[in-house]
């Protein structure tokens, strides 16, 4: 009997056996799936309707219970990052101090530039974490951060971008990766803003895992018909790009640079030429771009050598006395902090996408929220759960001859993490780091400014300090609250 002729009957008796035969086909195909220590997933199967029944089962699916039956194992717990910090020494590092260095900053821009003017290079900006810290139910992007301009931290980058495009003659493509939690919002913002004024915008969603109960492993639920799933972490980006087809569009483009980036930095250089060109010179796969962290304490990573293989450890796993191991001269052993931008050669993430194994999981302990076998909601008061992330800067140990870049704090690096009242990465702070670098900008360009003055330039007026001069010729004194646009 043909499908038609019963879909030609839809009340009797033998459509709704088929119905029913399909629910029951779906329980026990999706049971099958699932290894018996997580069979609480389908305690609430039977109260679920059709669709919700649908959502969890491909939910399910998605899941591969051996991965994190294994992540969740004493045997495949973390790295010792105790030992290994003990071991990590300070990096070898492209200083500001220009000691050592191979290459002079102008030789650097000049190949940097090079590779822009013949639109070789893309940029990605990271933007899918919760900002839970900062307390701002959005993507963190559509945070007004303009101290005058009251433009979006979208909208700085943008404009850089946009700057930056018109500089070099050539349109630099902009990949723009989100989370669940992120993505719908951002691309209506998009939608909503004409894109910011970008000519060629990719926004693309990165994957997630389930999180588990930390004592048990057994995957958790946020609703009788979802998992508890979270952001893969921005390792995640590697998989994105390529199932976004991103890859393929750098490839087809020509794009053998990525530029790399996160959202929350509007002080970013973004497409800095001078870095580009330090990565491209030295035949570097993984370039990472560094501040010389002065508090032990301070919440970045740091690039360091363990065995004489350049890595990154994360500051939530670097133990305190070995942030506060200091050389003869008094500063810091581990001096060189992540500021989580990065040049990458395309071929390299081409590469590093097919091995599974490239990016180790990172294992967080954390509070989750979530449904009970009785179907209660608990929202415990310790971490009760561990979620999995992988890091894309785990790339770097397996690049050939990674980099390491230094650049001032006050010129490349003021994150907006927290909410008001933190001791830093504030709004305040922020801004306040904005303000200081344009001022400074202005004095360079040889313009009577007072020290406490607000200024505020859009990247599509001046870049740098040097052409803020050749734009403000003979003017010989700037205003408190003036915004240059
Ligand atoms: C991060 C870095 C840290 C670095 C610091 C600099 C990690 C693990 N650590 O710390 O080494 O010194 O920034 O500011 O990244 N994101 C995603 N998807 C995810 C998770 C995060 O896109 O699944 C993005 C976020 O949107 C954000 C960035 O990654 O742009 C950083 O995430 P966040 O959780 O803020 O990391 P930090 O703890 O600040």
């Amino acid at each position: 009997m043909g499908s038609g002729l019963v879909l030609d009957l839809p009340l009797s008796g033998q459509f709704n056996w088929i119905v029913c035969h399909s629910v029951e086909h779906m329980k026990t195909n999706i049971a099958s799936k699932i290894p018996d220590n997580q069979s609480h997933l389908l305690s609430f199967w039977d109260e679920l309707s059709g669709e919700q029944q649908e959502r969890l089962a491909a939910q399910i699916e998605q899941v591969d219970f051996d991965l994190i039956a294994r992540l969740h194992s004493s045997d495949e717990k973390a790295e010792d990052w105790n030992d290994l910090a003990a071991r990590a020494k300070t990096p070898s590092a492209i200083r500001l101090s220009g000691a050592g260095n191979k290459y002079s900053p102008d030789e650097a821009t000049a190949a940097g530039e090079k590779a822009l003017r013949e639109g070789k290079v893309g940029v990605i900006v990271v933007a899918g974490g919760q900002g839970s810290r900062l307390g701002f139910p959005h993507p963190k992007g559509m945070y007004k951060i303009g101290p005058i301009s009251d433009r979006t931290l979208f909208e700085i980058h943008a404009d850089r971008m946009i700057a930056a495009s018109q500089r070099y003659g050539a349109t630099i493509p902009l990949y723009l990766m989100t989370s669940p939690a992120t993505h719908e919002e951002t691309v209506e913002y998009f939608a909503a803003n004409s894109n910011c004024g970008l000519k060629d915008l990719q926004i693309f969603c990165q994957g997630t895992m389930p999180a588990v109960d930390a004592a048990t492993g057994k995957l958790l639920l946020a609703e009788k018909d979802q998992l508890f799933l979270s952001p893969d972490g921005h390792g995640g980006t590697l998989a994105a790009l390529e199932n976004s087809g991103s890859l393929a569009d750098m490839k087809s483009k020509g794009i053998e640079w990525l530029f790399y980036f996160q959202v929350d930095n509007p002080l970013v250089e973004i497409a800095d030429p001078e870095l580009i060109g330090y990565h491209i010179l030295s035949g570097s796969e993984m370039t990472s771009q560094v501040i010389a962290k002065t508090d032990p304490a301070e919440k970045v990573g740091v690039v360091v050598s363990v065995d004489d293989v350049t890595r990154i450890i994360e500051y939530s796993d670097l133990p305190d006395e070995h942030a506060a191991r200091t050389l003869d001269d008094g500063s810091l052993a581990l001096w060189a902090g992540s500021i989580a931008v990065h040049v990458f050669d395309v071929a390299f993430l081409d590469a590093a996408k097919s091995q599974a194994a490239a990016l180790p999981f990172h294992n967080a302990s954390k509070k989750v929220p979530y449904i009970d076998d009785e179907g209660n909601r608990v929202e415990p008061a310790e971490p009760n759960a561990t979620k999995f992330e992988r890091f894309i800067f785990d790339l770097l140990p397996s690049a050939k001859n990674g980099l390491v870049v230094e650049v001032a704090e006050s010129e490349g690096f003021a994150p907006l993490k927290n909410a008001p009242g933190a001791p830093k990465d504030t709004v305040e702070s922020v801004k306040a780091a904005m303000v200081a670098l344009h001022r400074g900008w202005a004095k360079a360009a040889g313009l009577n400014i007072a020290d406490d003055a607000m200024i505020e330039i859009n990247p599509r007026f001046a870049m740098d300090a040097d052409e803020l001069k050749s734009k403000l010729a003979g003017a010989d004194s700037v205003e408190s609250g003036k915004y240059f646009s």
